[in-house]
């Protein structure tokens, strides 16, 4: 059993518009304002609104994520964002490896392991997201697969490993309303804890492990309640003000 602070996160995909994320951000303020959250809460959103949400969430207790982050420091790289220019606008989380990028842009495990890398560098908290398809599952590889994705990350970035987020996300529970059951996202999680034991012995137990894929206002306080998941990363329901909000108060229990 973990006993620090759960970690709620939304990854708003690319979703939003200038007026949708004001009508949001105050939303989510409001509700915050009459019952202070017990948890530390991300808002990952896309690029282009960076600098209107920076000013959004000033005084607010939600930190701003980004969706992605370069590899690289600078440079002939076009249509990257560098971790520099991540941190120009006070984002203080990234994800990493979503399986949205690893599907339509071909990020390998040893991208994902470098753009940890880039993220760590910078004082950037990477959220490492490690997931298996559903063919995977039903291969019985599912252990395989996020060890190996794991694996790769801690390879790379070994000796600051206890500063990630990992994120467990089963790509079959992806926005598809079909969630992993606590008992199937715990057992990912326990074996995805074991091996950060493995690399960071006493500081495992620190290191966050999100569960994403499907998590909403109605399940999230049994999946909260599992041992090892420390947290959400919560796709569509994040983008719904009063569903994001009844799961950062069931991630206060
Ligand atoms: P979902 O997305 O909550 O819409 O399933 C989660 C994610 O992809 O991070």
């Amino acid at each position: 059993m973990t006993t620090h602070k759960k970690l709620i996160a939304g990854n708003w995909k690319m979703n939003g518009s200038l007026a949708a994320n004001e009508a949001l951000v105050t939303a989510l303020r409001q509700g915050l304002a009459a019952n202070a959250p017990a948890c530390d809460i991300a808002l990952c959103a896309p690029a282009p609104y960076f600098a209107q949400l920076q000013s959004l969430l000033v005084g607010s207790p939600m930190a701003l994520g980004a969706q992605d982050i370069s590899a690289q420091a600078q440079g002939a790289f076009t249509g990257e964002q560098s971790a520099a220019m991540l941190k120009d606008f006070g984002v203080r989380y990234a994800i990493v490896g979503h399986s949205e990028r690893r599907q339509y842009h071909g990020e390998t495990d040893d991208a994902v392991a470098a753009k940890t890398a880039a993220a760590l560098a910078n004082g950037i908290t990477p959220i490492v997201c490690v997931g298996e398809t559903l063919a995977q599952r039903e291969a019985g590889q599912t252990e395989e697969v996020v060890k190996r994705q794991l694996a790769a990350v801690i390879h790379v970035n070994g000796h600051c490993i206890s500063e990630i987020v990992v994120a467990y996300e089963p790509v079959w529970a992806i926005g598809t309303g079909k969630t992993a059951t606590p008992e199937q996202a715990q057992a990912v999680h326990a074996v995805l804890r074991a091996q950060l034991h493995h690399a960071a012995s006493e500081h495992a137990a620190g290191i966050k492990i999100l569960y994403g894929g499907s998590m909403n206002a109605a399940n999230a306080a049994e999946l909260l309640a599992q041992a090892d998941i420390d947290g959400g990363l919560i796709g569509g329901a994040s983008l719904k003000a009063p569903d994001f909000l009844q799961i950062i108060s069931a991630a206060a229990r």
